[in-house]
């Protein structure tokens, strides 16, 4: 007869942890529930924005930007209230990720944060102007990784799965390799309010679906679009001291002061992995044609193809997190690797500016 009470205590353990797993599950719904009614602040970039575009709920929408430009804006169905916080919170998360500049912390972003490593890793770093970025005219740019154009390209083949890619699923991408980490379920709500924003701005800007618009992805320079050099590392060292180092930092590390991050590090512990296709060594076309199409910031499209192809090799070389397609040892590898490169380099350089010209001659 002992051995019931002893049973019974088991039993009641067991569905006192079932019950306390499910009033957690109830509470986090019920977080999730407040913040999808909350009203959302927005970050300054997608406040100018949103305006710009004249998001405000109602029966029709009319954009603003092609009355501008076409001197006609066809009427299209409106939004909800719901929609139009989806479409803001869509917003934040591409330009400001892990919620630094959100009232509400990261909670506000749905702690987007937890499917990344780093602490300042944004999708506005590659994606820039909240995935809209145009020129001082308002004219949309040439392989500026544009996320309204990229919502309507319905033909989504991807080359280098061989697979039809949802947006969705390309942001799924992003989380993991460009941002170096997670993979949030398609139907998370930080995909699913990116993907509302998207559709948006393509129509705010009047995109057609299954078109492809110039604007969409990152116009790729392959080396047969160049005089075919052969891409060299010394060249591209060269021309990253020049010209990026002042922002990128003379390793790649980045600039971060104490009121956050200034400019984005393009190596190192804070970067995208080495499976990005950001990364050359992983896709050898990506890199160029963004740095090309959009770096130095005011002077883009100031240098050539081989320029381009040149810096991203080099880039290459420099340490970084290994992507989820390399095994342990190569991660252990990176790993030993970031923390003892820049050190190194930073030594080996002290030793090449103390060495001045006549003595070396
Ligand atoms: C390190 C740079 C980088 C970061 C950070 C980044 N992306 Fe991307 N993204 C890319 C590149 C490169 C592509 C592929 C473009 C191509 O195939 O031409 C891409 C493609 C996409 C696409 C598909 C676009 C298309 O037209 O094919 C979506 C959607 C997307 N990213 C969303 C996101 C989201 C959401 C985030 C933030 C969580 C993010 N990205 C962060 C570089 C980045
Ligand atoms: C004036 C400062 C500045 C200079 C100079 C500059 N960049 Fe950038 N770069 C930025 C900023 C800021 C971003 C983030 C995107 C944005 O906010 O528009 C960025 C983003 C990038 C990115 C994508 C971010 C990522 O996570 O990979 C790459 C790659 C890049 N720059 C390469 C270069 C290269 C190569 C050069 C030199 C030819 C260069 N940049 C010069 C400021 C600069």
């Amino acid at each position: 007869m002992a051995a019931l009470p002893a049973r019974l205590i088991k039993i009641v353990l067991v569905v006192a942890a079932l019950g306390a797993l499910y009033a957690l599950a109830l509470h986090k719904q019920a977080e999730r529930q407040r913040l999808r009614e909350a009203a959302v602040e927005l970050t300054p970039e997608c406040k100018s924005k949103l305006e710009a575009y004249g998001l405000v709920a109602g029966e029709h929408y009319r954009s603003p930007y092609l009355q501008k430009v076409t001197g006609a804006a066809p009427v299209a169905a409106g939004y909800s209230e719901a929609d139009i916080r989806a479409i803001q919170r869509g917003c934040n998360i591409i330009d400001d990720l892990q919620g630094y500049l959100a009232k509400g912390g990261a909670s506000e972003r749905w702690n987007a944060n937890r499917f990344v490593r780093g602490t300042y890793t944004t999708c506005v770093h590659c994606h820039q102007s909240a995935g809209d970025k145009q020129d001082a005219e308002g004219n949309r740019l040439r392989g500026s990784n544009h996320l309204g154009a990229s919502w309507v390209m319905a033909d989504m083949y991807d080359r280098f799965t061989g697979m039809i890619l949802s947006q969705e699923l390309r942001q799924m991408q992003c989380y993991i390799n460009s941002s170096n980490g997670f993979k949030p379920n398609s139907a998370d709500d930080v995909i699913r309010d990116a993907t509302a924003y998207s559709r948006f701005l393509s129509g705010a800007l009047g995109m057609k679906i299954g078109h492809r618009y110039p604007e969409q992805g990152l116009e790729e320079i392959p080396s047969s679009a160049t005089q075919r050099r052969g891409d060299d590392y010394v060249r591209g060292a060269h021309v990253y001291r020049e010209q990026c180092a002042g922002c990128h930092g003379q390793q790649g590390q980045g600039l971060v002061l104490p009121g956050g991050l200034i400019y984005p590090a393009l190596a190192g512990r804070e970067s995208f992995s080495s499976d990005s296709r950001m990364n050359f060594s992983a896709v050898n076309t990506i890199m160029p044609g963004f740095i090309c199409r959009n770096m130095p910031p005011g002077r883009e499209g100031t240098l050539d193809p081989q320029t381009c192809r040149d810096i991203s090799y080099y880039l290459s070389t420099l340490p970084r997190p290994a992507g989820d397609l390399k095994g342990p040892l190569s991660a252990a590898w990176q790993q030993v690797m970031m923390t003892v490169m820049p050190p190194l380099t930073r030594y080996a350089e002290t030793l090449q500016t103390s060495a001045s010209p006549h003595t070396v001659r």
